[in-house]
């Protein structure tokens, strides 16, 4: 079975009470437990993981080396400012999928910079909590096209 690893970084624990005319009113437990839904169905298991510190976030990238297949994550303002995510996620060289809730190029200009993309396979943005569930379905399909011994008979 595939094992992919959800990060969240910075603010995004405030999910739900945070800036909801831009980030939406689930809180990140409801886009957790959806996330949860839907590796179910597609016969994958995830772990979700948040933290505010890049420290923490750079030790569960690390981390996922040898037990997980892929990543998913939302590097929060750190997708702006942090090399050191970047350089983590070169590091371990698993597939990455970079998502967020907002549209970040259509929002202020130090926001359309990110240090991940180009480190990850690709980057869904703007469609609220149903960007995780795009960023899940195209990391599961990616990993299962490039090992079809991991896809579901
Ligand atoms: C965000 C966009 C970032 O610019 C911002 O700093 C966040 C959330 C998003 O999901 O839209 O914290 O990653």
């Amino acid at each position: 079975m595939l094992h992919i690893q959800v990060i969240h970084g910075p603010n995004l624990n405030l999910l739900g009470l945070r800036e909801p005319e831009i980030y939406g009113s689930q809180t990140l437990e409801g886009i957790n437990q959806a996330l949860q839904n839907s590796a179910q169905q597609l016969g994958v298991a995830v772990d979700c993981f948040q933290s505010n510190s890049e420290g923490a976030l750079v030790d569960c990238i690390q981390a996922a080396w040898g037990g997980k297949d892929g990543i998913l994550i939302n590097p929060g303002a750190y997708t702006h400012t942090s090399i050191a995510l970047r350089d983590a996620i070169a590091a371990v060289g698993l597939p990455t999928v970079e998502v967020h809730l907002s549209n970040i190029h259509r929002r202020e200009p130090f926001r359309h910079q990110s240090y991940l993309a180009p480190v990850a396979l690709g980057q869904i943005c703007g469609f609220g909590a149903q960007s995780y569930q795009l960023g899940l379905q195209a990391l599961v399909q990616y990993l299962r096209s490039a090992d079809p011994a991991s896809s579901p008979r």
